[in-house]
């Protein structure tokens, strides 16, 4: 389903260039997931940004469903990410001015869905425990609360690629067990590709797979 072959990223160029990921290769079959660990820097946010088609690989292969989505033209990819990819950023760029729930919709809005969004969204944001704060600005709330509502809007589309970049960062235990317990739930019951990258031992823990990324390259951990 997910399959990445010799990817690199360089930032700058020249003297200044800095080579992040210098050949990274997996993949990841229809309904797996994998954790990926590693030291600060080490290129995971950059990793999961090229897997979720937000930012380009320098060289190397990305092949999703198989199919490559930087051969997409821009319009393509958009929509192509919007349907089939959902991302919880590391700092969970929620939209200051809407409400929670404004911004757990705000993905589907490029649908024309009937019916059940309304009581999708509700769903989701129960799962993560935000039923009493979903006409709350960002600013009203929590950084774990942030994070859970951004967990939430990862999910309102059914994403098959599910990338999270730390999404239980900034919670407690009980919460971040609550978080990890919702993302496992979607995973199972849709199907979807799980990926996340983590700092935390008990998170990448509870992933049959785990990869970790030093010095460029991406090995079984
Ligand atoms: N847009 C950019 N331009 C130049 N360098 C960048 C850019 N984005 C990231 N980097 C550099 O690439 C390296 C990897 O960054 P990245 O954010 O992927 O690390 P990370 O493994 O996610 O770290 P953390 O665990 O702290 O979140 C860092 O040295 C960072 O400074
Ligand atoms: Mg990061």
């Amino acid at each position: 389903m997910l399959k990445v072959s010799e990817v690199r990223k360089c930032y700058g160029e020249n003297e200044q260039a800095l080579e992040v990921l210098k050949g990274v290769s997996f993949q990841i079959d229809a309904g797996g997931s994998a954790a990926i660990t590693g030291p600060s820097g080490s290129g995971k946010s950059t990793l999961l940004h090229i897997l979720g088609t937000l930012d380009r690989p320098t060289s190397g292969e990305v092949s999703i469903d198989g199919k490559d989505p930087f051969q997409l033209s821009d319009p393509d990819l958009a929509r192509f990410r919007n349907e089939v990819v959902g991302f919880v950023f590391q700092d969970h760029h929620l939209l200051p001015q809407f409400s929670v729930i404004e911004n757990v919709l705000m993905p589907s809005l490029a649908f024309k869905r009937s019916g059940s969004l309304l009581q999708r969204a509700h769903e989701l944001l129960k799962k993560v425990g935000l039923e009493r704060r979903m006409e709350h600005r960002p600013a009203q709330l929590s950084g774990g609360e942030r994070q859970r509502a951004a967990v939430a809007r990862a999910l309102i589309n059914r994403p098959r690629l599910l990338l999270c970049d730390e999404p239980t960062g900034s919670l407690d235990a009980d919460n971040a067990g609550a978080v990890a317990d919702a993302l496992f739930e979607l995973h199972q019951d849709q199907k979807t590709v799980l990926v996340a990258v983590t700092h935390s031992q008990e998170l990448a823990g509870r992933f049959p797979v785990q990869y970790d990324l030093r010095e460029g390259l991406c090995s079984r951990a």
